[in-house]
């Protein structure tokens, strides 16, 4: 989720959760218009007492902190990225066994890496299954379940030698893409792009597709899908405008965040030189069309996008041999990779909510602080991980993906609304009766019914035909 807050979004999660809360209470249009037009405007009380304060705090804040507000001087990406390089880099020495194959001193674990290279191996003959279980991969992988499944792909699909790309300098690319996400956040780190880009990976194989896309189009989706929060702070949009942040006015307040994963990635693939050997047109325009795959992602414009697509099904005129159309649906494909937890089994869905409310409440909690306007699905005092899923399902990840079934209509697209629909009912009886017994025996039924639809996506899923 590019940033998950939108301001449409937050008037009417507020609204809906205020009135789940105090019951009869509810808005007018006016009061939205008018606790809209509040939010927009919110000012920074005091950004005193920032500097020492951030000293005290979770290690995560102090460097999100450090780099949120380290003005280059020379206005521009580029000092602050190599501030991030710095750390980086130090992600990298610590980390440098993966780079450098070398195996651990200790023999035993020695042998315990070559046990888990199998498994994740294992896991990559079925890298197209819904049910894949990135969390446990990217344990599998040591922490690498970016590089390793985005180079699984690249190879799958024969990009490599169709791109005429330099294996060392392609592997060089992902490390660096890998380490410019920020593990301290707890959503927006590099497993949540690996997650989205296994997902796009299965929208990529539906049928439609799979027989339409051109290679460009595949290194293009898998491309944006690895880099598509690429350097992600953390914080939403509205938080940078409000704190000053350089990226807010670099980007005139505009898909601020979206913006800065494109030019991250642009950055790190001249850096990485992994295209030098292509024409420049060619370069160029493949870093525009990056650029307008990222840019969808911008759930602030979700309803552009979704109209559009609406408008397309409801005349039929999609036309998947118009590189444009295709374009479009590359974009759409990404949205809803982007916000597909709700649609995974409600292991995989309950565990990514947890970590974006974890983000919320942590971004809630340094307003709270500051003494800034606390972003109302922020506040932890007002909020709880069921409402806000279940506010996000119904308006935000429903609408777009009862469009893409009826755009893609496949098992696929059957099993995620099946999901979908179990994991709002399975919040709604969390939040309805929090009483153990009865929410371990929906558990169950939940669970029998979602490994029925995941024994029906395999053979779908499994091969990449
Ligand atoms: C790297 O490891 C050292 C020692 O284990 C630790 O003190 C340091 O914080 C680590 N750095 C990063 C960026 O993880
Ligand atoms: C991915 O991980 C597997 C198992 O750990 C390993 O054999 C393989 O070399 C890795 N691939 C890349 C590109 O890192
Ligand atoms: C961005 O928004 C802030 C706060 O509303 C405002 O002060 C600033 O002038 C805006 N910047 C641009 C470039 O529009
Ligand atoms: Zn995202």
């Amino acid at each position: 989720m590019g940033i998950v807050l939108i301001w449409s979004l937050v008037v009417f999660l507020t609204r809906w959760i205020s009135q789940k809360r105090r019951g009869a209470i509810s808005y007018d249009s006016e009061d939205q218009t008018a606790l809209y037009i509040r939010m927009l405007d919110v000012r920074v009380r005091s950004q005193l007492g920032f500097e020492q304060e951030r000293r005290g705090s979770h290690p995560y804040l102090y460097v999100d902190f450090r780099i949120l507000h380290s003005r280059p001087e020379s206005a521009g990406p580029v000092s602050a990225r190599n501030v991030r390089r710095l750390l980086s880099f130090q992600r990298y020495l610590n980390s440098s066994q993966f780079l450098r194959g070398i195996p651990a001193s200790d023999p035993l674990s020695y042998i315990l890496d070559d046990d888990y290279t199998g498994q994740a191996k294992l896991m990559l003959e079925k890298v197209g299954n819904w049910n894949f279980d990135i969390f446990l991969f990217d344990r599998l992988t040591n922490g690498n379940s970016l590089v390793n499944l985005t180079f699984h792909l690249f190879n799958s699909y024969g990009l490599i030698e169709l791109f005429q790309l330099d294996m060392v300098k392609l592997r060089r690319f992902l490390v660096m893409i890998q380490e410019d996400y920020r593990s301290q956040n707890p959503y927006h780190n590099a497993v949540h792009a690996a997650d989205v880009t296994q997902a796009m990976y299965c929208y990529l194989q539906e049928p439609k597709l799979a027989q339409t896309l051109t290679s460009c189009d595949l290194l293009l989706g898998l491309l944006a899908a690895a880099t598509h929060d690429l350097d992600h702070p953390g914080v939403n949009q509205p938080f940078l405008i409000k704190t000053d942040h350089y990226l807010a006015a670099l980007y005139k307040n505009s898909s601020v965040l979206e913006n800065h994963h494109w030019k991250s990635a642009v950055g790190l693939l001249r850096e990485s030189a992994l295209l030098s050997h292509l024409p420049t047109e060619d370069r160029l325009s493949l870093e525009e069309r990056l650029g307008s795959l990222i840019l969808a992602t911008d759930i602030s414009r979700q309803n552009d996008y979704l109209s559009e697509f609406r408008s397309h099904l409801d005349k039929e005129d999609l036309c998947l041999t118009n590189g444009g159309h295709r374009h479009f649906i590359l974009q759409m494909a990404l949205k809803c990779a982007d916000i597909c937890n709700p649609c995974r089994p409600w292991k995989l869905c309950q565990q990514w909510s947890e970590k974006v409310t974890e983000e919320f409440f942590h971004q809630g909690d340094i307003e709270r602080k500051h003494n800034l306007e606390v972003t109302p699905l922020c506040d932890r005092q007002s909020n709880s991980i069921a409402n806000i899923q279940i506010g996000f399902m119904s308006y935000v990840v429903e609408p777009l993906f009862l469009e893409w079934s009826r755009f893609s209509d496949t098992r696929l697209s059957q099993t995620m609304l099946g999901h979908l629909s179990l994991n709002k009912q399975g919040w709604k009886e969390g939040r309805d009766k929090p009483d153990a017994t009865n929410s371990r025996a929906s558990e169950e039924q939940r669970t029998s019914v979602a490994k029925d639809s995941n024994s029906r996506v395999l053979p779908q899923g499994s091969k990449g035909s």
